[in-house]
């Protein structure tokens, strides 16, 4: 059998973010894997834009990656106790691509703060945001690290037993979805 294919996307531009090495730790812990780390550089979303050039093509290269995935991991900041900007962008802009992405598809989703919450209400907001695309979102268990400066080492490998614990559970959960 082939391997399934896992589309993971961080909501953090940042180079050293580490939602992203959270992300990397949870691709590697859900095993092998066709992998696609998106790409949500896009412009802010504008109605007028939208009319006059359509939809961007990196716009549809990541709608065409939900609608390929077998899976999904979607890994958020929490900014100012909600998801990013760029991430709200980025579905915002892949809900004007047809057909509707991400439906009935598996769907992981963390977080990585410098906070002490570790992004419980990222993910609350994260969790409704999704909702119109009517995926399959794993209601736990919950991968919310906290105070992530602290986890992380310099190569970005998470250092945390527990949370690597979790992140592992989660990804097992995510992988017998498929
Ligand atoms: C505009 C802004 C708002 C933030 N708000 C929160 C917040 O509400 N809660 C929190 O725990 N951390 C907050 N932080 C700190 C982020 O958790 C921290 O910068 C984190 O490293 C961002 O994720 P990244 O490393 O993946 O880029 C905020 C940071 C920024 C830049």
């Amino acid at each position: 059998m082939s391997d399934p294919k896992l589309l993971a996307i961080s909501g953090s531009l940042r180079a050293g973010s580490f939602n992203t090495m959270l992300l990397k730790t949870a691709v590697a812990a859900f095993g092998s894997a066709d992998v696609t780390y998106a790409d949500i550089r896009f412009p802010l979303y504008d109605g007028d834009l939208e009319t006059s050039d359509g939809i961007p093509a990196a716009v549809q290269t990541l709608h065409d990656q939900m609608q390929a995935a077998d899976a999904i991991i979607i890994a958020t900041p929490e900014y100012n106790g909600n998801l990013s900007g760029v991430l709200k962008n980025a579905l915002d802009w892949v809900s004007r691509a047809k057909p509707m992405p991400m439906n009935d598809t598996p769907v992981a989703i963390m977080s990585a703060t410098g906070g002490r919450t570790g992004g419980v209400m990222t993910q609350n907001s994260l969790r409704q945001c999704l909702t119109p695309f009517q995926p399959h979102v794993l209601q736990g268990p919950a991968v919310a690290v906290a105070m992530a400066s602290t986890v992380f080492d310099e190569t970005g490998l998470l250092t945390d037993e527990r949370y690597q614990k979790a992140v592992q559970k989660l990804m097992d959960k995510l992988r017998s979805r498929v």
